[in-house]
């Protein structure tokens, strides 16, 4: 089983940009636990990072094929990405949107999410452990 956890723009600066909003921990970080989490529950992770919004596209193409489920925290697209959406449409397996801060408490441009009109479950305002929550669950999704 593999799991791809995508992440989109500006995502690559975590742990550097607005701490006081996302919190100190890397994406490498992220990484480390969703590896062991994975290993708990005998899911081969793939965590991705791009500021390009076609590029995230290509990835869920991929996935069709080389995963059974996706973790996304697609960042600043949730709130514009059509495209991405499309993409997810195209793809079976479950689907957990991830927000490291809480959406609903910030600009009301983040309250409105493309991404969740295909998610089976949306984590928000949990910090950085709403990866290992969502990698979680997928080990129920994908028994
Ligand atoms: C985010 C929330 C988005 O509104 C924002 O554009 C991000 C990160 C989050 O993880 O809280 O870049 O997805």
């Amino acid at each position: 089983k593999t799991v791809y956890i995508l992440n989109g723009p500006n995502l690559n600066l975590l742990g550097k940009r607005q701490p006081e909003i996302y919190g100190y921990d890397t994406l490498d970080d992220v990484e480390a636990t969703c590896t062991r989490l994975g290993e708990e529950f005998g899911i081969r992770t793939r965590l991705l990072q791009s500021n390009w919004e076609g590029q995230i596209v290509d990835w869920i193409h991929e996935a069709r094929e080389a995963a059974q489920g996706i973790i996304i925290n697609p960042a600043a697209l949730t709130h514009t990405s059509v495209a991405v959406l499309d993409a997810l449409n195209a793809f079976d397996g479950p689907v957990l949107e991830v927000h490291i801060s809480n959406v609903h408490k910030r600009e009301s441009f983040r309250h409105h999410s493309y991404v969740s009109l295909r998610a089976d479950g949306v984590i928000a305002g949990f910090g950085v452990e709403g990866y290992a929550l969502a990698m979680r669950r997928m080990g129920s999704l994908l028994p």
